[in-house]
């Protein structure tokens, strides 16, 4: 699985515990991300629907959630290692993220240009296009030279940057779901009930368009114009790729909407204690569901904020923050359910 700021990797022991309770058959995962959480429900057995803006989020939630493993492996795995063996020719991808700055090495960026543009000229009306996207930024991602986001790059190569690229089966996962990239606010009240619903919005105002701007540009491959030291899209400047959850002022209403409009039995909202919403602000949003509880965890931070950020000139530009954070989730819903969730917690603590 990918670096990705917010992911979910060290609760899913916890919110398959709460599935497991809340007897759901079907789920919604409103900010998929790297699609971690739909996953661990969708091996439970529900139906699981996942949403997320970004293109990258669309690529894994149809190879991981919307496809039924087992159908294709074997012509999946033959695809991979017809892929792995490609000529690199540089292009685009190299000329922005090798040479106009540091994120990989020269000869994976000339790799990738080449099997990215023999996946769509090849593969783009194949059931494989999504999973082979997959694999393809799976294996990016564990030669890259950043601490997780892309923002700024490491002022020397990082040492799994000198490997050598090759892709790998992304394994899918037996079982049903749907993939849907949309706004979660304007999508969710037309969208059919569910179970459990699972929120993890973004809790400030770091967007994950521009954190991770080189797999949209990835999965998109519509070489856009781009600008600064991280070479970001030139659209990550226009309004339609800012999300509401990363404006303190438009927030609050956002959730509020989200969390009134969503036809969910019962529902969890993630949230962190570095957010601009207070305890009790969550509470309150999340009575219109019915009965409500809080749990909370005490997790490691994430990594960039350890290690501190540099520009290609080698400056800090990232401060290391505070070590600890506290990932909250509130439950709401059926007043029975919700208890039996709230034992979970109960247990972890
Ligand atoms: C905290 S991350 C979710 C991490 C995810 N739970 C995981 O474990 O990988 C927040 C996600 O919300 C997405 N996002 C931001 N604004 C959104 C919106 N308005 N609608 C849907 N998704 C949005 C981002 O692209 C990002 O993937």
């Amino acid at each position: 699985m990918i670096k990705y700021l917010g992911s979910k990797r060290t609760l899913i022991p916890v919110l398959e515990q709460l599935a497991v309770a809340s007897e759901a058959k079907t789920a919604l995962d409103l900010f998929t991300g790297t699609t971690r959480v739909a996953q661990c429900f969708k091996k439970l057995g529900l139906f699981v629907t996942a949403v997320d803006t970004a293109s990258y989020s669309l690529a894994f939630a149809k190879t991981w959630i919307e496809f039924d493993g087992g159908v294709g492996q074997l012509q999946l795995e033959a695809a991979i290692d017809d892929l792995n063996k490609t000529t690199p020719e540089a292009g685009y991808f190299t000329q922005e993220f090798c040479v106009n700055a540091r994120y990989f090495q020269p000869e994976n960026g000339e790799f990738i240009d080449a099997v990215r543009n023999r996946i769509e000229t090849e593969f783009k009306n194949s059931w494989m296009y999504f999973p082979l996207l997959t694999a393809l930024i799976l294996a990016a991602d564990r030669v890259d030279s950043t601490t997780g986001i892309q923002m700024a790059f490491l002022k020397s190569w990082a040492s799994r940057s000198f490997n050598r690229m090759q892709l790998r089966d992304p394994k899918l996962l037996a079982g049903g779901g749907k993939a849907i990239q949309a706004d979660a606010v304007s999508l969710v009240s037309g969208l059919a009930p569910v179970d459990l619903a699972y929120l993890d919005p973004p809790y400030n105002q770091h967007r994950y368009f521009t954190n991770y701007h080189i797999w949209e540009t990835l999965v998109r491959w519509d070489a856009p114009e781009s600008y600064g030291i991280a070479r970001k899209r030139i659209d990550s400047r226009e309004t339609q790729t800012k999300s509401p959850f990363n404006s303190r002022k438009a927030m609050p209403e956002a959730l509020e909407k989200l969390v009134r409009d969503v036809n969910a039995e019962t529902l969890i909202l993630s949230y962190n204690n570095e957010s601009w919403l207070s305890r009790d602000d969550l509470i309150d949003i999340c009575r219109v569901k019915g009965s409500v509880e809080l749990i909370e965890f005490d997790f490691k931070r994430y990594i960039g904020s350890q290690i501190g950020i540099y520009n290609k000139a080698g400056q800090r530009v990232g401060n290391p923050g505070q070590k600890r954070n506290l990932e909250l989730m509130v439950i709401a819903g059926d007043p029975k359910r919700v208890a039996k969730m709230k034992l979970v917690g109960k247990h972890q603590s």
